[in-house]
Formats: structure tokens, C-alpha cells, sequence
């Protein structure tokens, strides 16, 4: 399977199997999308597919400065600028959506503590807050009515997105964010319809990608999963029986695509996904051009997906196509900052 041809997912046509990874860089201030990320994006509309920023869905659900947004009408206006000139360069872009959880601190909530599933701290200090060191806080355990209305949510961004005139949603369940805090038993302790047993811990997971497929069919909505990953203290006493759970639920919703970001560096992560689940992956982490090309031409994965690559190499594959050596990134400038490091490679 050559990386330069085409792949359709669901609805979703993708010029080449070249996906840029979700990336977030910090450059919104007051949570709104803006010219400097337009172009940015459509530098690299080159990619099969671009997956956007992780994208919070509401106030509530911020975990960083300058992180965008999908809530209001000025920020649906300025993804609409952004959408469109991806396409004027015959791309694509799905956004990424976002509800950190317990990533977060109150001064970044208007005052009010992060939530999760259960009031289980993480340890350590928050990242990325600025002036010193802020330990987290020990989360509010939503109720139930509180996590119905968290999926209200959800399906009110999906609606912007599409306002804005995107390809489709990603919902992000990966990197120890709220999903992922619900499908762990180390983040999720409750007793009632949304804990306990691996049915009730994704009932969450599961309810949410049927709002979002209510506002774009399935074949639109794509989900990003870390199987096997301790990103941000999430842990599972039996994750194969969760997985083997999580995946066979996803062969019944038709979804566009499941992009794996596989950070155990393990080829049998993919074989055991292979083994329950009929849909299209994208495989990702730790990419060169000859690791991905081998990953799919073994037919392990149906896309590949490239992150830090695709900070430093907007032409990457312009670049995979000729041979052309790639420019290193700079890590220091991945967050927040300006247009260096950002639009300038
Ligand atoms: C600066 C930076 C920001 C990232 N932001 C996100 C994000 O918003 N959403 C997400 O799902 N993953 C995010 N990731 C993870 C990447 O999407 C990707 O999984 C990771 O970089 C591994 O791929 P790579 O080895 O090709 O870089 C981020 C990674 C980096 C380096």
C-alpha cells in the first residue's frame, strides 16, 4: 500500500494516507482561533488529512492558555476561515475535540475546580500554567446530570464544527483527558450507569460518539484512542478486557476512522486492535518514512500519522515524495509564542 494514494473513510476522502497529527501550539490567545493559525493550516493542506488542535468544547472544559475553542459564534467564524482555506488548497481538516477533565487547575476555570469522574487527584504540578509550581487539585466527581450535560456539550461543538465548515469531528478519548478518565478504573471509581464494570466505563466514550454522530452520521466522526498508555496517570488493572470491549462496541457505529496513538512503541498493540475491530486505523508515534511505510504495507494500519514531523515540515509530503531531507524541530517553541517556530519553516 503506497502512502501517496488515495483512501476513502466513511464520508472522508483522503488525497494520500498522510495524516498530520492533532497538535496543540498554544497560539489562541482568549481561547480564539486567528490568521496566524489559518496559515499554519494551510501550509500543510498538503496531508491527506489534517487533524486540528485539540479543540475545547466549552469553558468548562479548558486545560490550557491560548488553547482554542468551538463554543461561540466568533470562534465558529474563525474556524470558517480556517476550513475554508485549507480547502482552497485541497485539503481536508477534522477537528479535534476536547474535554480535559481533571488536567486542570481552577484558575484557568473561572474559579471552579476541574471535574472527572471520580476525586482522584493526579500528582505532581500542573504543565504549562506559568509562575511557578501549582499542584493539581483534587477533582469534583460529576453527578450524573452534570455528565448529561457534559454531552450536551459535545453535541453543541459538533454543531459549530459543522457551522464551520469542517470534514468531520474527532472526538479525543486518548492522552488520560475526561474519555480516557472514564474508561480507566485507576481514574474511575464510581458505582452508578457510568463505573464499575468495562460496559459502564465506556458507557461514557459510547454516549458521547452517538451525540456526535446525531449531528454527522458516522461516517463522519472519527475517535483518538492511546490503548496501553499511561498519559497523565491513567491506569487499568485489565486493559485488554477494556480494549477488547471498547473496540468491538466501535464495530457497530460505522465510524469514519480510530487513530491509534500507540506510545508503547509494541507492533502487537495493533495486531490485537486488528484482531476485534473491522474499521479503518490510523497508526501513529515515532514515525520515520521507512517504519510508516512498513506499517502499512504489513496492512497493520490504513493511514499513518506524523506529529512533531509536521511542526518542522509543512511540504512533508512533498518532501516524502522526493527524498528531501526533513528539517528538524525545535522544541522550544512548540507552545505559545508567535509565528516563529510556528509558520516560519
Ligand atoms: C507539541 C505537541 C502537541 C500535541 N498536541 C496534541 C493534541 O492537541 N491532541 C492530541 O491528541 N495529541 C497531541 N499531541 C500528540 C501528537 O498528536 C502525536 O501523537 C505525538 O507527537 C506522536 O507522534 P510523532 O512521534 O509523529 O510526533 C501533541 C504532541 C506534541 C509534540
Amino acid at each position: 500500500m503506497s502512502m501517496f494514494t488515495p483512501i476513502t473513510f466513511g464520508k472522508i476522502e483522503l488525497k494520500n494516507k498522510i495524516v498530520m497529527a492533532p497538535l496543540t501550539r498554544s497560539r489562541a490567545p482568549g481561547h480564539l482561533p486567528n490568521k496566524l493559525m489559518r496559515e499554519y493550516y494551510a501550509q500543510r493542506a498538503s496531508a491527506g488529512l489534517i487533524l486540528t488542535e485539540a479543540t475545547v468544547i466549552s469553558e468548562d472544559a479548558i486545560g490550557y492558555a491560548d488553547t482554542p475553542g468551538i463554543w461561540s459564534e466568533d470562534q465558529v467564524q474563525e474556524w470558517k476561515t480556517i476550513t475554508e482555506s485549507v480547502h482552497a488548497q485541497g485539503g481536508k481538516i477534522v477537528i479535534q475535540l476536547w474535554h480535559v477533565g481533571r488536567v486542570s487547575h481552577s484558575s484557568l476555570l473561572n474559579g471552579k475546580r476541574p471535574v472527572a469522574p471520580s476525586a482522584v487527584a493526579m500528582s505532581g504540578n500542573i504543565r504549562r500554567l506559568g509562575g511557578g509550581s501549582v499542584p493539581y487539585e483534587t477533582p469534583h466527581e460529576l453527578s450524573f446530570k452534570e455528565i448529561k450535560s457534559i454531552i450536551d456539550q459535545y453535541k453543541l461543538a459538533a454543531q459549530n464544527a459543522l457551522r464551520a465548515g469542517f470534514d468531520g469531528v474527532e472526538l479525543h478519548g486518548a492522552n488520560g483527558y475526561l474519555v480516557d478518565q472514564f474508561l480507566h478504573d485507576g481514574t474511575n471509581k464510581r458505582n452508578d450507569e457510568y463505573g464499575g464494570s468495562v460496559e459502564k466505563r465506556s458507557r461514557f466514550l459510547l454516549e458521547v460518539l452517538e451525540a456526535l454522530i446525531s449531528v454527522w452520521g458516522s461516517e463522519r466522526v472519527g475517535l483518538h484512542l492511546s490503548p496501553y498508555s499511561n498519559t497523565h496517570e491513567v491506569s487499568d488493572s485489565d486493559p485488554d478486557k477494556l480494549f477488547e470491549y471498547v473496540f468491538k462496541m466501535l464495530n457497530k457505529l460505522n465510524l469514519s476512522f480510530v487513530f491509534i496513538r500507540n506510545t508503547t512503541g509494541s507492533l502487537e498493540v495493533y495486531k490485537k486492535i486488528r484482531s476485534w475491530f473491522k474499521g479503518h486505523l490510523i497508526g501513529n508515534q515515532n514515525y520515520s518514512f521507512d517504519t510508516a511505510s512498513m506499517e502499512l504495507k504489513s496492512g497493520l494500519v490504513d493511514a499513518v500519522s506524523f506529529g512533531r514531523w509536521y511542526i518542522s515540515n509543512p511540504d512533508l509530503v512533498e518532501k516524502f515524495q522526493t527524498g528531501k531531507a526533513l528539517t528538524p524541530w525545535n522544541e522550544s517553541t512548540f507552545y505559545g509564542g508567535s509565528e516563529i517556530g510556528y509558520t516560519d519553516y
